[in-house]
C-alpha cells in the first residue's frame, strides 16, 4: 500500500523524508506509473484526478490547500475522505497577509504609495484603531488565526460564521440574518470564507451598500466570491475607500482587467498564504495516524457544506 504524493517535486521530496522517518511502512510515491491502482491508499494532491474510481483502495485524498472547491466533489467517491489543509505555515502566512493588509489601509499606504509617485508631501487623516472597526467574513482555522494577531492593536473585531460562535473579545455575528448588523459595523472587511454554492458571489453591490461610507476590503477566499464590476462601481463611487485583493475569478487576472491599474486596489497574485512542506508533511503524518486509529483527520471536509 503506498501514500501517492501527487504535486510538485520540490515540495515532494521534503515531504518523502519526513514520511521515511516516521511512516516508515507506508511509501510515498510521486510517480505512480509502475504501481497498481488498487495499491493506492492516501492521494495528496490540488485536485481529484479524473480516473479516481481506478484507486478501488483510496481511502482519504488529502487537498494540498486548506481550500477546497476545486475538487469536483462529484468525481469523488462519497466513502472516500476529503480533507482540506490545517498547518502551521499556511495559518502563519495568512496571520501576516491579513495583518499586512489591514495595517496598509487603516494607515493609507495606497494613498501615500500614489502621493510619492507625484512627488506630494502631505499628511492624510488618520483614524485612531479602536475607531476602525474590523470584520472577518469566516471564523474558522485561518480567521480564528488571523484575529488573535489583530488583537494587539486595538481594532474592534466581529466576525460572521455559518453556526453560532463564541470568541473571546470578538463580535460574533452568525447564519443570513446576522450579516447585515455585522456589515453595518465593519470599517474594514476581511473575507476568509471557502467557497461554497452559499458563498459563490457573496462580495456583491448590495453588500457594499451595506457598510457603511469608506469602508475597504481585504479579499483572500476565493475569486468567484467578489463581483469585479460591483467593487470597481463602489470604489469608484467614494462609498469604498481601497481593496487589497488576493484571489481572482479567472486566475491569472487578464491584463485588460480594471483590478490592475485601479487607484485604490492593491493586486497580489494568490500569494496570501502557501502550503509549507515541513509543516504539512507533519500534519498529514499526523492525520494519517489518526486515519489508523480510526479517528477523524484533522480537517475532514463535510461534503454536504462543501468546506
Ligand atoms: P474553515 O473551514 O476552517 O473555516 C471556514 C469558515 O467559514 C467557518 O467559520 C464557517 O462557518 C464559515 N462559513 C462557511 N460558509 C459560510 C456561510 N455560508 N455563511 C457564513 N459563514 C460561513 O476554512 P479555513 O479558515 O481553513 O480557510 C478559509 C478559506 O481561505 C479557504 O477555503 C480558502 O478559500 C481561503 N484560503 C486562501 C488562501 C490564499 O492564499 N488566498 C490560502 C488558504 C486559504 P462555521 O464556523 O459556522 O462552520
Ligand atoms: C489554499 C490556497 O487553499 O492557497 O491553500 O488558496
Amino acid at each position: 500500500m503506498v501514500f501517492w504524493f501527487n504535486s510538485d517535486r520540490e515540495r515532494g521530496r521534503v515531504f518523502a523524508e519526513a514520511f521515511a522517518r516516521e511512516l516508515p511502512d507506508l511509501p510515498l510515491v510521486m510517480d505512480i506509473s509502475e504501481h497498481d491502482p488498487d495499491e493506492i491508499l492516501y492521494i495528496l494532491t490540488w485536485t481529484a484526478p479524473a480516473d479516481l474510481h481506478r484507486f478501488r483502495n483510496l481511502k482519504v485524498v488529502f487537498s494540498i490547500g486548506a481550500g477546497v472547491d476545486q475538487f469536483k466533489s462529484e468525481f469523488l467517491p462519497r466513502e472516500v475522505m476529503l480533507v482540506r489543509m490545517v498547518e502551521d505555515g499556511i495559518i502563519r502566512m495568512m496571520q501576516e497577509y491579513v495583518t499586512l493588509a489591514v495595517l496598509a489601509l487603516h494607515r493609507k499606504l495606497k494613498a501615500y504609495v500614489g502621493q510619492q509617485a507625484d512627488a506630494v508631501w502631505l499628511s492624510l487623516p488618520v483614524r485612531q484603531a479602536a475607531q476602525q472597526r474590523v470584520g472577518i467574513l469566516g471564523l474558522g482555522t485561518l480567521a480564528g488565526a488571523v484575529i488573535e494577531r489583530l488583537k494587539p492593536f486595538g481594532f474592534p473585531l466581529a466576525a460572521w460564521s455559518r453556526s453560532e460562535r463564541q470568541v473571546k473579545g470578538v463580535d460574533c455575528y452568525h447564519g443570513p440574518d446576522g450579516l447585515t448588523p455585522f456589515l453595518a459595523r465593519t470599517d474594514i472587511l476581511v473575507c476568509l470564507l471557502p467557497l461554497t454554492q452559499e458563498t459563490e458571489g457573496l462580495l456583491d453591490a448590495g453588500l457594499f451598500e451595506t457598510l457603511p461610507a469608506g469602508a475597504a476590503l481585504v479579499h483572500v477566499g476565493r475569486g468567484a466570491q467578489l463581483d469585479h464590476d460591483a467593487l470597481i462601481a463602489a470604489l469608484d463611487a467614494g462609498h469604498l475607500s481601497g481593496a487589497i485583493i488576493d484571489v481572482t475569478e479567472p486566475e491569472p487576472l487578464p491584463p485588460e482587467r480594471g483590478f490592475w491599474r485601479h487607484p485604490k486596489i492593491i493586486l497580489t497574485p494568490h500569494i496570501a498564504s502557501v502550503t509549507q512542506p515541513e509543516t504539512a508533511a507533519r500534519a498529514v503524518i499526523d492525520n494519517i495516524k489518526r486515519h489508523r486509529d480510526g479517528l477523524d483527520p484533522i480537517g475532514l471536509v463535510d461534503r454536504e457544506r462543501g468546506y
